[in-house]
Formats: structure tokens, C-alpha cells, sequence
């Protein structure tokens, strides 16, 4: 992996903040490059003590990362004399406008990672109005070494990215946990595991196409059949899409008010 030379502030070392440092350690960022700034002691002496990184006493900083939750924000105080080349708020439902009235100073990326950030297997949606390609590339460097990115145009789709992203694998888990439950004496979980990336990569090719998909598995009278049928009677996809819809709506509240979509 490339070479990396930038300092990260993590405002916020909670379930998020300590899975980003977790990641950016394991891709071979230094600890000596991340410093920390978290209210919680015990957490606190958890992550100096076993990641070794600092905790932040106003070094300059190159990337902020800000995990805080949103409702959090109108407490987060930062010092006059605070220097990052560039903010990058984590926070769900909270958008440019909004995060200006709190971080006047410096250009603010959006990200909506996810806890696999850990294993450098999250996804990132991202999203900024800054025109600098400096800082594009600075925030392409950081989130690389922890999954894949992807920018996006609008900031309203961030609200989408927060219910996929970052909330979505909550949603697959949850699922996965009741099939698990089928047969916990069975090798189920490898068998579905593997099924799930078999699922991706067909999905990944099918051009948009996958209804196609379904049917050329899908044998008349057989196993598929039948499950597919349940599917309808009970409307399960449906349902699932509409959880999406409902997190999306709650991403959408979140900041009451002040909500700016562009
Ligand atoms: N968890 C996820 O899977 C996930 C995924 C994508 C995005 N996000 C976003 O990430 C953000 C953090 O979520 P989380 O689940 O990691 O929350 P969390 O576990 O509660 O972590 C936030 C941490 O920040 C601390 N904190 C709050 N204000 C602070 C301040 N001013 N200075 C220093 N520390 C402060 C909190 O301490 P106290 O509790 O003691 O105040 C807490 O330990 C949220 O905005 C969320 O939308 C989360």
C-alpha cells in the first residue's frame, strides 16, 4: 500500500472512531500519526493502552475525523488555535450547512463508512462541496487503506448511503442470524456465508439484469420455486426495502430544523 504522511485527529473514539483507527493500524499507518479526543476515560485508556496512539493536545493535524454523534455536535468545542487541513464528519443525517454553523473554519467532507472498517472491509460513501482536489485526494488516501469509496453528487444521497452503508449491515446481520438459526448444528454459517458472496459477484455481473438472474435459477416446481413464492405471500423483500425507507426517513429527521437538502 502506498506511502502515508498525513496526521489523523479522531474526535470521538466510540464504536466507530476505534474501528477507523483499528483499520488505518492495521493498513500500516504508525500510531504515532493518530491522537485521539474521547470523553469516555475507561475507553480512552483502552485505546492509548492497546492501539498505541496519543490523545490529542492540540498538535496541528492534518485529517480530522470527526465520530461524534449527531446530537452531540452542539456540545463539541474545539480551541481557537485548532489547525486540520480538513474535517471529516462521520455523522449520520447531518448535512454541510449544518456542520458550517459548528466548523466554520475548514473544508468538510461527508463519510459514511461502516464497523468493517476494522478489517479494511468497509464501504465509504462520500460526499463534499470543497473544489480542492488536495483535499479529494487526502480523504482517497485515508479511506482506500479501509475498504472501498465511493463520491457521490448530491448530498441527499447521503441519507441513502447512511441507511445502506452505514446502518445496512445491521439489517443483513439481523437476517443472517435468524437463517443461522435454522441449523446451528449444521456447517450453516460457512455454507451461507459463501453463498452471500456467490450472490454478490453474480449480482455484480448482471448488467441490471437480475430478474434474469432469478429465473435461470429458479427451475419450475423446484426448491426456488417454492421459496420464491413464500417471498411474495409474505412480502419479504418488500418489507426489507421498506426498513431501508424508514432509516432513510429517520436519516432525513435527524437534524431537525435546519435540514438544508441540495
Ligand atoms: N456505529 C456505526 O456502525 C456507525 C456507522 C456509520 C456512521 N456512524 C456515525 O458515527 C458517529 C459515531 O457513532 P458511534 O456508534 O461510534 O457512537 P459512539 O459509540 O457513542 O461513539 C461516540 C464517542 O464519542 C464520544 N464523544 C462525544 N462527544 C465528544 C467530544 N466532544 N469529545 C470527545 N469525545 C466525544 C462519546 O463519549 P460519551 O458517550 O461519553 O459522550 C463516545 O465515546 C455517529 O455520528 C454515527 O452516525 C456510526
Amino acid at each position: 500500500m502506498s506511502s502515508f504522511n498525513y496526521t489523523i485527529h479522531v474526535i470521538g473514539a466510540g464504536h466507530l472512531g476505534a474501528a477507523l483507527i483499528q483499520g488505518l493500524l492495521s493498513s500500516g499507518i504508525l500510531p504515532n500519526q493518530i491522537f485521539i479526543t474521547e470523553h469516555h476515560p475507561k475507553r480512552r485508556q483502552l485505546i492509548t493502552q492497546e492501539l498505541g496512539v496519543a490523545n490529542h493536545s492540540n498538535e496541528p493535524i492534518d485529517i480530522t475525523l470527526l465520530c461524534i454523534k449527531p446530537q452531540q455536535l452542539s456540545k463539541l468545542v474545539l480551541i481557537d488555535s485548532y489547525s486540520t487541513k480538513v474535517m471529516i464528519s462521520t455523522l449520520a443525517g447531518t448535512e454541510i450547512n449544518h456542520l458550517n454553523q459548528h466548523l466554520k473554519k475548514w473544508p468538510i467532507v461527508r463519510a459514511m463508512p461502516n464497523l468493517a472498517a476494522f478489517y479494511q472491509a468497509s464501504m465509504t460513501a462520500l460526499y463534499t462541496n470543497d473544489q480542492s482536489d488536495t483535499i479529494r485526494s487526502m480523504v482517497n488516501m485515508l479511506f482506500q487503506r479501509i475498504g472501498q469509496l465511493i463520491w457521490l453528487e448530491k448530498e441527499s444521497h447521503m441519507h441513502l448511503a447512511t441507511a445502506i452503508v452505514g446502518s445496512g449491515p445491521a439489517f443483513f446481520l439481523d437476517l443472517f442470524s435468524h437463517i443461522i438459526h435454522i441449523d446451528k448444528k449444521s456447517p450453516i454459517e460457512v455454507m451461507l456465508y459463501g453463498a452471500i458472496e456467490s450472490t454478490i459477484a453474480l449480482a455484480k455481473n448482471s448488467n441490471g439484469d437480475i430478474q434474469s438472474i432469478i429465473n435461470a435459477i429458479t427451475s419450475p416446481g423446484g426448491t426456488t420455486e417454492a421459496g420464491l413464492k413464500m417471498m411474495q405471500e409474505n412480502k419479504s423483500a418488500k418489507n426489507l426495502a421498506e426498513v431501508f425507507e424508514v432509516t432513510i426517513k429517520k436519516s432525513k429527521g435527524l437534524q431537525g430544523k435546519n435540514t438544508v437538502l441540495s
